[in-house]
Order: C-alpha cells, then structure tokens, then sequence
C-alpha cells in the first residue's frame, strides 16, 4: 500500500502578493494529489491571510515559518501562534535551521514556541539536522537525538511532523545518500517510538535540502521518509509539480 505522505513547500523569505496569482495552480497540485499524499506551503507572515483566503476551498494547506512563544505583548516585530491562526494558518514550522543560526533559537526555544503554537490551534513542522562539521565528526545522530529531545514536547503525535535538513544540503544542491537519509530516519523514528510509544510510529518525518524534481522519486521511497520539505523548488508550480507527483 502506498504510504502517507506530506510535501510541503517552505518559501522563507521570498514572496509577495503578486506571487499568490500563482497560488491556484498550488491548489490545484493539492486537490490532484494521489489519496494519502498533503500538500502544503508555508508563506511570510505578510502572506498568510491571503494565501489562505485564496486556498479555502482546496486541499492546499497554507502556514507559518515560525511564531513568538508569547500570546502577545510587548514584543515588537514578533508575530505570536494565534495571530498566525487568526491570519488563517492551519501549521507553523518551527526551528528551522536558518531561524536556529540567525535568531540563535535553542532547542528550549523551539520547545516553548511547539507549546504556543499547539496551544493556538496550530500544527507544528519541527526541523532538526546537523552541521556539515558534525556530520564530518561522526555526531550527526547524536546532535539530531538532542535536538528533538530538546525541541519536541509531549504532545497529540497526530499535530506534530520532523523535518531532517540537514544543514549543509539545504539550499547547495548537494543531498545525503539514500542510505544515510535512511540511518537518519530510521533513527529519528526509533527516538519518537521511544517517546511516544506505537503513536511514534505514524508520525510523518519529512526529508529536507535540495529536493528537486531530479532527486524527489528517489528520496520520497526512502525508508521513513514521508514526504518533503522544499525550499528553492517550492517557489514555482513548475518546479514543485514533479514534486508532488513522485510522492
Ligand atoms: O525548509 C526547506 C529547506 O530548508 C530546504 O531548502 O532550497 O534546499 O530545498 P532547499
């Protein structure tokens, strides 16, 4: 049987409304994907309520890239979990390794956001990975093993998707081997049983760095791997159809 699966699509920093013309063709991938595949896209917070406005009646889930871990307050520039709801988000991704070396978020500060955001109704994509260092040192599983035991809380396992980017594929074309993506994988899935019991066993954990239409076939028969997080192919329908359809 074909299995579960989610592609999500992470626009970072890129992205304006005159880019949400393109959203229907987005939908669209989603109302046409095989039973048991979910697409989504996590936009800019400034893009969110329209791209949710404009997916409404699809599959097509929209969603955040972070949240503040405070329900509001004086914390100017933040933006918090139920602003992100409110706005029409349905998940946030959250310590994402480029939010973990520019905003230097600790595991304890993805922890604290994972609570705000459940707490506001939002899904969470929680991101681990290492350094191209550690890999190189032999830590890659070690550092992983920490930071979800860090950054995950308890929580209902049905609201909660890893993400594995490793860091030094993300965004340079370069991807582990199909093998080593396995031995990740398998591994994170081994630290959710551990956690969760058997509810650890359905938790999706998704392949991030690199995932191109060239490589998706290939990574998405992964053992463990149950689906994509995207950047750079993410941003146009052209390069993330193929995506889609390979899962
Ligand atoms: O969150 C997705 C990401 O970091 C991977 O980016 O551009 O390598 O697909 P990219």
């Amino acid at each position: 049987m074909a299995k579960n699966m989610l592609i999500a699509g992470n626009w970072k920093m890129n992205g304006t409304h005159a880019d949400l013309a393109g959203l229907g063709a987005f939908a669209g991938l989603a109302d046409r994907a095989r039973d048991g595949v979910s697409v989504a896209l996590a936009v800019p917070h400034t893009l969110v309520f329209s791209a949710a406005q404009l997916s409404a009646d699809t599959s097509l889930s929209i969603g955040g890239e972070d949240c503040h871990h405070k329900e509001s307050g004086a914390h100017t520039g933040c933006v918090s979990a139920a602003m992100l709801r409110d706005a029409g988000a349905s998940f946030t991704i959250l310590g994402h390794s480029e939010r973990r070396a520019d905003q230097g978020e600790s595991d304890a500060d993805v922890h604290a956001k994972a609570e705000a955001a459940l707490a506001a109704g939002l899904d969470i994509i929680i991101c681990v990975g290492e350094t191209e260092s550690e890999r190189d040192a032999g830590t890659a599983q070690s550092v992983v093993g920490t930071q979800l035991a860090g950054s995950v809380p308890d929580c209902d396992t049905a609201r909660l998707t890893i993400a594995y980017e490793p860091v030094w594929a993300i965004g340079t074309g370069r991807t582990p081997t199909p093998d080593d993506v396995a031995a990740m994988h398998d591994h994170i899935r081994a630290a959710l049983v551990s956690r969760f019991g058997e509810a650890g066993e359905s938790v999706l954990i998704l392949y991030g760095g690199s995932v191109k239409a060239a490589n998706a076939e290939e990574l998405l028969h992964v053992s463990n791997v149950g689906g994509a997080l995207v950047g750079g192919a993410s941003l146009t329908v052209a390069d993330f159809a193929p995506i889609v359809e390979a899962a």
